[in-house]
């Protein structure tokens, strides 16, 4: 199963969603923010300040398509005096949360793929962001699912996944690794600042996995696909940035207390939208072009969510009319923007209806900026 270059051909062979219980209606999430608004705002009166302005869901709906989130831990985001997940801490001998979460989509994406974890020999915990430096929150993955070899972390913005595959891809088809497990756990309400009204709707917390492994390793499941193709582009941008990290501490006077103000997600939301629409709708057309083919030819796109509008335009760009839900699933709307974990579970949901043949395009794309693509064939 080698093709004339000696490359082995590669299969996304499982795919596993952890989607959390809890949710959060943009209705629940505007009125906790107003209160909050009306409280601070009457601070800032007495002090001659200038006021907040309130948030509102039509806005949310409208602009960002968004209706819904789920979110790991709801305890504390909607009290006022908190706007934080409550989610507490663990000592080192337990499982530590993240790793927790990835850990649950694995397992879904291994028996999808009807493997065992002894059989992986790499996990790449590809994720947004990740709970601590080291070890790896993909070696803790690695050790609560007993796979073999070897695992790291990796980050590259809402695009992880995406670059991810791509490692996965190219490692697999060259022999280095047989089976490379890619695992998004997304708990992006840690890091959301739910008093900005820019971005307090955006994200939603989510864990996707996929399997990726050479065609010669055996049967392969009714969803699987072949990855004939992946890449990914970056170009730097500070329009979505987050400043917390190690230095942050030693950044301030008063180091008794870890300052938060300043150090969680920040965008200029509609700079993002023009640049990454662009630039996703040029590198969607020239990847596909490299590989002959157009966008027109993709059975289905599972694109990056985000937000409804920036698809809707991405897709029209690049086929020249509009595409419904069917030709680019939308999962955005009850989960919200879930980062690296997003295109994952719009692949997971919307796959099996596919036919042998038929191309898709997976497509993610995000801070940085970055984006990350595989173009894929049902088998
Ligand atoms: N409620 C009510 N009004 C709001 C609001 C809220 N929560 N947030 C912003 N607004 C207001 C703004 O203040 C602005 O008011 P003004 O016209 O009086 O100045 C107006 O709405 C438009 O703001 P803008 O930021 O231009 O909105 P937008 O149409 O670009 O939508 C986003 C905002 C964030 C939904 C959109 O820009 C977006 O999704 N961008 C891409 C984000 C993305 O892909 N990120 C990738 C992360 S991986």
């Amino acid at each position: 199963m080698r093709n004339r270059a000696g490359m082995k051909r590669v299969v996304l062979s499982g795919v596993g969603v952890e989607i959390p219980e809890a949710s959060i209606s943009n209705e629940e999430l505007v009125g906790s923010f107003n209160v909050w608004v009306d409280r601070e705002n009457a601070k800032r009166c007495l002090n001659g300040e200038a006021l907040l302005q309130k948030s509102d869901s039509d806005f949310i709906v409208y602009a960002s398509g968004v209706r819904n989130r789920h979110v790991l831990v709801r305890d504390g985001i909607l009290d006022p005096e908190r706007m934080t997940p409550r989610i507490a801490p663990r000592p080192n001998d337990q499982l530590s949360v993240m790793a927790e979460f990835g850990v649950a989509s694995a397992r879904k994406a291994l028996a999808d793929a009807g493997r065992e974890a002894a059989d992986v020999d790499l996990v790449i915990c590809a994720s947004s962001h990740q709970q601590r430096p080291y070890p790896a929150i993909a070696i803790e993955i690695q050790n609560a699912l007993g796979t073999r070899g070897a695992a790291f972390d990796m980050n590259l913005g809402c695009s992880s996944a995406g670059a991810a595959i791509h490692i996965a891809y190219n490692l697999v088809r060259a022999g280095g690794h047989r089976r490379v497990l890619v695992v998004s756990p997304e708990i992006i309400t840690g890091q959301l600042n739910f008093r900005d009204r820019q971005t307090h709707f955006i994200f939603g917390d989510a864990s996707a996995s996929v399997l990726v492994e050479a065609m010669e390793e055996g049967p392969k499941p009714k969803g699987a696909f072949e990855i004939l193709a992946s890449d990914t582009w970056t170009q730097f941008s500070n329009n979505i940035r987050t400043n917390f990290g190690f230095l942050v501490r030693a950044g301030q006077e008063d180091v008794s207390v870890v300052d938060m103000e300043g150090n969680m997600i920040t965008q200029v939301g509609n700079k993002v939208f023009k640049e990454v629409t662009v630039a996703a709708h040029r590198f969607i057309t020239d990847f596909l072009a490299r590989q002959d083919l157009t966008p027109a030819q993709m059975r289905r796109f599972w694109l990056h969510q985000a937000n409804a509008r920036m698809n809707a335009m991405i897709l029209k760009l690049s086929l020249g009319h509009e595409a419904d839900h069917d030709r680019a699933p939308m999962v955005l709307d009850r989960l919200g923007n879930t980062a690296a974990a997003g295109a994952i579970i719009a692949l997971e949901e919307n796959r099996r209806d596919l036919s042998a043949g038929d191309y898709g395009l997976f497509c993610a794309f995000g801070a940085g900026y970055s984006i990350g693509a595989a173009l894929l064939k049902k088998l």
